[in-house]
């Protein structure tokens, strides 16, 4: 009998008691994923009002339907708690906590210090533990296990650790969280073991590779990947500007080569909780080797420039119909950092907002997802989503798309006086092209 038998065996059963700790963008999914396969799960989260609102079997993320969750309390499949002395109840234990940065640009461990400091001090015999969000190459081996084996426990032996990265897309309605492979990496041999079960369970296709760090890294270059392909574009983007050439006919033709080219598409800047952040993590890291990652930091300056280029567009654009930007009423399209979510955390719009409100501009801005704006990171408006009516379409000087969520373009371009188009949007209105301005 192998010392990793009992916990797998537990696993294929379906007896095991699965411990999900953040129920945010990532914990929910995977605790409905859990509970569809019959799983009994036990979620955690330190924001009192989240567990009150899941208890209750009501959802607060656009993407989940409030009854694939009110299913599973009924039956008794989950209950959610912010007591984090039950730590010791669950068999597998899935960490799902933020990795932001702070103000200076540093990976801010926190949340991530904090969990593991709770599930240091109720680790029990025969758990197993993975982390699941965002990090740099080491954080598991580094940070995590040397806490969890001061508890006198072995890993591999006693305990079981292992990573496995998240490949949430919020709003893609294409791949379902079992559809999309997951790579998983335990510490020892007998942590991959039990880690490889668990994830089987749940996800059609697991991938396992060597160790925690190639884990972490693949994830981290998954998002740089992104950020820094975002950025090439973009930057072409502002070139082809000056030379009169439309940047997404130049992609759509590129995109017909059918080997060695992906498409990617440029935008108001870059947003989310992930590509804007994400690399930083290794830029941090790579300091400890004597290693400057500047394929990161110019991918990175280059995206944070575009709200820049995108309120000069604004600006010229007023210019040329005789208007100042100062008192201008602009309306924002979109405030959510992508197409068709409820979440606007990092998102260019704030950006563009706060530099359009300093050169004294009036804004509004109309998202259906978010019918207000909280306050975030950086930048904190007291402003509610305004409906697009005839009149407060009519009323203003300009429109940008700023996210491109399903709404109907072609009856804003028709009443709006000026549309500045950051995504396309308006591709076909030509009828309306003496309005529409591509930036
Ligand atoms: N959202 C995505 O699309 C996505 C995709 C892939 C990876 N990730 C990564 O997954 C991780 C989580 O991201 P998210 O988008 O789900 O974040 P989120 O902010 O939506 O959710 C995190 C949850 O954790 C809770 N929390 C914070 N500290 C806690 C603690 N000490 N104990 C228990 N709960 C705590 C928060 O209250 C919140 O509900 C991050 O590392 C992120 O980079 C996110």
């Amino acid at each position: 009998m192998h010392i990793e038998d009992r916990p797998i065996k537990k696993i294929l059963g379906k007896d095991a008691l699965i411990g999900i700790i953040g129920m945010g963008y990532v914990g929910l999914p995977l605790v409905l994923r859990f509970c569809e396969e019959n799983f009994r799960v036990l979620g955690f989260d330190i924001d009192s009002k989240k567990v009150a609102t899941l208890q209750r079997g009501r959802s607060y993320l656009k993407s989940i339907l409030s009854s694939r969750i009110s299913r599973f309390i009924r039956n008794g499949h989950l209950d959610v708690t912010d007591d984090f002395s039950r730590l010791d109840e669950p068999d597998c234990i899935l960490i799902c906590v933020p990795t932001p940065l702070t103000e200076k640009m540093e990976p801010d461990l926190q949340y991530i210090e904090n969990t593991t400091q709770v599930i240091h001090q109720n680790l029990r015999k025969g758990q197993l533990i993975v982390l699941e969000s965002t990090t740099y190459p080491g954080t598991t081996e580094e940070l995590l296990l040397p806490k969890l084996e001061a508890t006198g426990l072995k890993v591999g032996k006693d305990f079981f650790l292992a990573f496995s990265p998240e490949r949430e897309d919020p709003g893609n309605k294409r791949f379902m969280t079992r559809q999309i492979p997951k790579v998983v990496a335990g510490v020892t041999p007998a942590c991959q073991k039990v880690v490889t079960a668990l994830y089987g369970q749940i996800i059609q296709k697991v991938v396992p590779v060597s160790s925690p760090r190639v884990a972490e890294l693949n994830k981290l270059l998954e998002n740089i990947y992104r950020g820094v392909n975002i950025a090439l574009v973009n930057e072409l983007k502002m070139l082809t500007d000056r030379m009169g050439i439309d940047i997404w006919e130049v992609i759509e033709a590129a995109s017909t080569k059918p080997f060695g080219f992906s498409p990617f598409y440029p935008g108001p800047g870059m947003g989310g909780h992930c590509i804007p952040i994400d690399p930083y993590y290794l830029s941090w890291k790579a300091r400890e080797y004597d290693f400057t990652t500047r394929f990161i930091f110019l991918a990175g300056e280059i995206n944070v420039h575009v709200p820049y280029y995108v309120v000069a567009k604004v600006q010229d654009a007023l210019n040329a119909r005789g208007k100042s930007m100062k008192g201008a009423r602009i309306l924002i399209l979109g405030v959510a950092y992508k197409k068709d979510v409820d979440d606007a955390r990092e998102s260019p719009a704030l950006a563009i907002m706060n530099l359009l409100q300093k050169k004294g501009a009036v804004i509004l801005y109309h998202d259906p997802y978010i019918p207000s704006l909280p306050s975030f990171r950086k930048y904190s408006f007291n402003l509610k989503s305004s409906p697009l009516t005839e009149k407060v379409l009519r009323r203003v000087d300009a429109a940008v798309v700023v996210t491109d969520h399903s709404i109907d373009y072609e009856r804003i371009v028709k009443l709006v006086p000026l549309i500045i188009d950051t995504r396309n949007v308006t591709k076909g209105l030509i009828r309306y092209k003496k309005k529409i301005v591509k930036a």
